[in-house]
């Protein structure tokens, strides 16, 4: 049996319903007690000051408290359990060894990358995009920023470099850190090319690069410098000659530092409510919003719900999946796995690279007890067949996790009966960029786990389905999905724009943050997810704004008007259905197809790829002008495919072209 947690709280079935309770009677008292899992400088003096009042939200937690984010994933580990591992690297390419990197050696490299983004000149608050391939390097450079109280943004690989510069802008980041280039089933991504686009005529000084392929890179002197020249060198070497690099010996990857020395500059501690990180996501209308991440109590949530929800134990081998770029990929990836002392692995490829059995033969290698991953790639695999998974023992596994969208029943059984052979527990866990940790989940004890169900509140969260008047419904019910007090994982706002932090959040249901959710609370009290009711859509987990994908088509020459809406899509969840009204005489052919994938691939990135495009003759719009998404969704999702299926679109007669429908009905394309 291995050893628990030094920590001794730990929630299970049994203590559950009781500690909810208490959690919710008073979460003051709750959370302040549960902070005692962080390592403080400076006591707080208040838990708890938060309002979701439309006319004066302000989300705070632990005021006056002080610590330093990176000391307590990092340092505090380093001391306790130095050889412990903290980072298993798994290359894309199965031939390359993997890494191994201790709380000690992590310690080592995330104060030398520190030291190194304060000769460059960062300063506590200044912004640092991160834009890198999954390497140890991205966390390093997160926990780096943290150190030194810098606030990151990453930017997934995936995104185009018009993205990647709207995020730089957006932020007024003066510092990019990237990779020459990454490696994703043995293709190779050109992400310093990227970044060298991006940062054309902005305001960027420095971009730091990592020499991870060895892939040529064209070089900007003055502006951008090698990373293992900068990390490997002594602050005074660095001090004296900052642009003369030469004398110094480069460290080529993954070489072990010989000196055993660590460089500790004196460490410098931070408000609880001091900014950490921002993360991009996308929103219904409008450019991506920036939402801002503190430190304390971000810290704390990400921490306690990775020790409960994937119910921890210190000789654990936690592998997420998700990319670094997204808020997986920072909270189970880097902040609540660190925070707790455990060891975590990195995978910079794919599933299905060399072959379909790839994350299982991963899990043998490196003795994987909790796997934690989206259903679209669950949906991948098993389409490729049971075969992939008869090499592999998989016997490791304790918990299964499933996160991102909703994960249907069949991808479930085959995760619980095949990949977990019966013998592990999974967790689907509902969550947000916005929410920073789990808000709904089962936990592994959790009985009569259904599938498909998200089942039930963490400790601290309450959850309310909310009807159209505003109201919460109590028992069986279906609505928006609600929570009608803070936790302190929450965001706190958008970066530069409190006002559409509250626009979005907490005008469309007064008192209450809403989630952008639907949601139905079953017989039994249990949560099931049902999809965003605002224009965002869920590829492949990946959160797209439709608006977004709008704005790319109507970039093309030929394009008049465009509307995207997602449609049930096997393998991805969602996928995207563009319906597009192009000049007159000009024709949808796979030509003007390819083009406008083309340019969509450049406006937003190669995580964006419309799967179906309709020619419109005209959009259905309402007598004000707005498009009739409502309508779209229906046509696209296969729903209305003759006259008899038009009542479920309700009444179109009030349309200001009704007739517009029968053509696009007529068109639709399966
Ligand atoms: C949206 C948030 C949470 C981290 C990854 C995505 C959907 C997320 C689930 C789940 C059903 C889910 C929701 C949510 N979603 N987890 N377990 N079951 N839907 O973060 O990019 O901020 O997207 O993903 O629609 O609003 P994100």
């Amino acid at each position: 049996m291995p050893e628990r947690t030094h920590y001794s709280f730990h929630l299970n079935a049994s203590n559950y319903h009781e500690l909810y309770a208490q959690s919710v009677a008073d979460s003051s008292v709750f959370w302040a007690e549960q902070a005692a899992m962080l390592g403080w400088h400076t006591p707080f003096h208040t838990v708890k000051n938060t309002s979701f009042a439309p006319d004066d939200v302000h989300i705070k937690w632990f005021e006056g408290g002080a610590l330093n984010v990176a000391e307590n994933c990092v340092d505090r580990h380093a001391a306790a359990t130095s050889d412990k591992i903290a980072i298993i690297w798994e290359a894309d390419d199965p031939e390359t060894p993997s890494q191994s990197i201790t709380y000690l050696q992590l310690q080592q490299r995330v104060n030398r990358a520190a030291t190194m983004l304060k000769n460059l000149g960062v300063v506590a608050g200044d912004r640092v995009t991160i834009y890198m391939p999954m390497i140890p390097e991205a966390a390093i450079a997160m926990l780096a920023c943290a150190r030194i109280g810098a606030v990151h943004s990453v930017v997934f690989g995936g995104f185009s470099p018009a993205s990647l510069r709207q995020r730089i802008d957006d932020c007024d980041s003066r510092m990019v850190i990237t990779a020459d280039e990454g490696l994703r089933g043995g293709k190779h991504i050109a992400l310093k090319a990227n970044v060298d686009e991006a940062c054309k005529g902005s305001a960027v000084e420095k971009v730091i690069v990592v020499k991870h392929t060895g892939g040529a890179v064209n070089w900007n002197d003055g502006r951008d410098v090698w990373w293992h020249e900068f990390e490997h060198c002594h602050p005074a070497l660095v001090a004296e000659s900052p642009s003369s690099s030469a004398r110094l010996s480069p460290l080529s990857r993954g070489q072990a530092y010989e000196d055993g020395v660590t460089e500790n500059e004196a460490l410098d501690y931070f408000d609880s409510e001091h900014p950490l990180f921002i993360l991009y996501t996308s929103g219904s209308t409008g450019t991506p919003k920036g939402l801002l991440h503190t430190s304390a109590g971000y810290l704390l949530y990400a921490m306690h719900t990775f020790l409960n929800v994937f119910d921890y134990r210190q000789s654990d081998v936690f592998w997420c999946t998700a990319d670094v770029g997204w808020i997986t990929g920072h909270s189970y990836m880097v902040y609540g796995p660190l925070a707790a002392g455990a060891t975590l692995l990195m995978f910079e490829g794919v599933p299905t690279y060399p072959d379909a059995s790839r994350f299982w033969q991963v899990v043998d290698k490196h003795k994987v007890t909790i796997f934690y991953t989206a259903p679209t790639a669950l949906r991948m695999l098993l389409r490729e067949g049971d075969a992939w998974l008869a090499t592999t023992s998989r016997k490791s596994l304790r918990v299964l996790g499933s996160v991102g969208e909703p994960i249907n029943p069949e991808a479930w059984r085959w995760y619980h009966d095949e990949v977990g052979r019966g013998a592990c527990s999974i967790v689907d866990t509902w969550w947000q960029t916005e929410t920073g940790g789990h808000l709904i989940t089962p936990l592994p004890s959790t009985p009569h786990k259904k599938a498909g169900a998200a089942m039930n509140p963490y400790v601290g969260v309450r959850p309310a389905i909310v009807g159209g008047d505003g109201a919460a419904i109590d028992g069986v019910a279906e609505g928006a999905l609600c929570i009608a007090d803070s936790w302190p994982g929450q965001a706190r706002t958008i970066w530069n724009d409190h006002a559409r932090f509250v626009e979005t959040y907490f005008k469309p249901y007064p008192n209450y943050y809403f989630s952008g959710d639907a949601a139905r609370r079953d017989a039994d009290g249990h949560y099931w997810i049902e999809g965003r009711m605002d224009d965002v859509v869920n590829v492949s987990g990946h959160r797209l704004g439709t608006a977004e994908i709008e704005s790319a088509l109507v970039e093309h020459v030929l394009v008049t008007e465009a509307a995207v809406v997602g449609f049930p899509h096997e393998i991805k969840g969602q996928g995207i259905y563009a319906f597009v009204t192009l000049l007159p005489g000009a024709v949808l052919d796979d030509v003007i197809r390819k083009e406008l994938n083309a340019l969509v691939r450049k406006i937003i990135g190669a995580v964006a790829h419309v799967d179906v495009m309709q020619d419109a003759p005209a959009l259905p719009k309402t007598r004000s002008g707005k498009i009739m998404r409502r309508i779209l969704r229906k046509i696209a999702g296969g729903e209305i495919q003759s006259k008899a299926d038009y009542e479920k679109l309700g009444d179109i007669s009030t349309l200001l072209n009704p007739e517009s429908v029968d053509a696009l009905v007529a068109g639709w394309i399966h």
